[in-house]
């Protein structure tokens, strides 16, 4: 079976120099998850895998799966003490239950997400617990909106590029409790976010939106880039920062017991 995905190509060590704020502000939804010493946790697309040592730092036995030979392979560097190894979480399986599933800006990067919450649900343990942030309905609306704009007025369709799945909390509630979850808590929230340096737009293009340029000419690509900051100027650079229009979906939800 396929599944719809995007390229899933990560430059990981940019990632982690550039774009560290992703992990970093996974703290937030690291304090719901609460990891307690002995649990069996599960960190899915688990990229560089900083959340997992942090997991693993409270005494749980923290497992990181991602999809990027690239990203695991700078996390077992970073990590070698960690379990990380490159799965896909369409198909991932465990013989060995968890007690919690984990999740930080990666889901959206998936987007047959009842397969995923299928796989969710067969790694926990009844009663074990999944708490997830990822990009919410409405997420980089500006971004993405200057991105399309600038490739359409490069001759480019920009139709069927956008590679993410940003649910609204009704739509993925939904979607976990027909796969025998519980919702217990699920949080949209506006999260504007910095990026670094003058650079940063071109950054966050160049890592998290390569999937919009797969057929786009080095020459154009660069005068798209700068269309993107020209019209993205007057909206997000404040006070000599670019500030990224993230929208965040939190969710707590509990797989309830056979
Ligand atoms: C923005 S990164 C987030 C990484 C990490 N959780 C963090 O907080 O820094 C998204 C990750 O999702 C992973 N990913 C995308 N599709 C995946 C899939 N089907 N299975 C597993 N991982 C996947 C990517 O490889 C990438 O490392």
């Amino acid at each position: 079976m396929t599944h719809s995905t995007s390229t899933n190509q990560w430059q990981a060590d940019t990632y982690d120099h550039k774009l560290d704020f992703v992990s970093r502000l996974g703290d937030g939804i690291l304090s719901l998850l609460q990891p307690q010493a002995g649990e069996r946790i599960l960190d899915l697309g688990c990229g560089t895998g900083d959340l997992t040592a942090e997991i693993a730092a409270a005494g749980a036995v923290a497992v990181g799966i991602d999809l990027s030979a690239e990203m695991i392979e700078r996390g077992r560097s970073k990590y070698p003490h960690l379990d990380l190894s490159v799965q896909n979480a369409y198909t991932y399986r465990t013989q060995e239950p968890f007690d919690a599933v984990f999740s930080n800006a990666a889901l959206h990067w998936m987007r047959d997400a009842g397969t995923v919450a299928e796989t969710v649900a067969l790694a926990l343990r009844p009663g074990g617990r999944f708490v997830a942030e990822f990009g919410g309905h409405g997420n980089v609306a500006a971004l993405v909106g200057a991105t399309e704009a600038a490739l359409a007025a490069h001759g480019y369709d920009p139709a069927g590029r956008n590679p993410w799945y940003f649910p609204t909390v009704g739509e993925y509630a939904s979607l976990l409790e027909a796969r025998g979850f519980r919702v217990m808590w699920a949080q949209e929230l506006d999260r504007p976010t910095p990026l670094k340096g003058e650079s940063g737009v071109r950054d966050w293009l160049d890592v998290l939106a390569d999937d919009f340029f797969h057929d786009v000419s080095a020459p154009d690509k660069a005068s798209i880039y700068q269309m993107v900051e020209d019209h993205l100027r007057p909206a997000i650079y404040v006070d000599g920062q670019w500030v990224a229009d993230y929208r965040r979906l939190r969710i707590c939800a509990v797989k309830v017991a056979e």
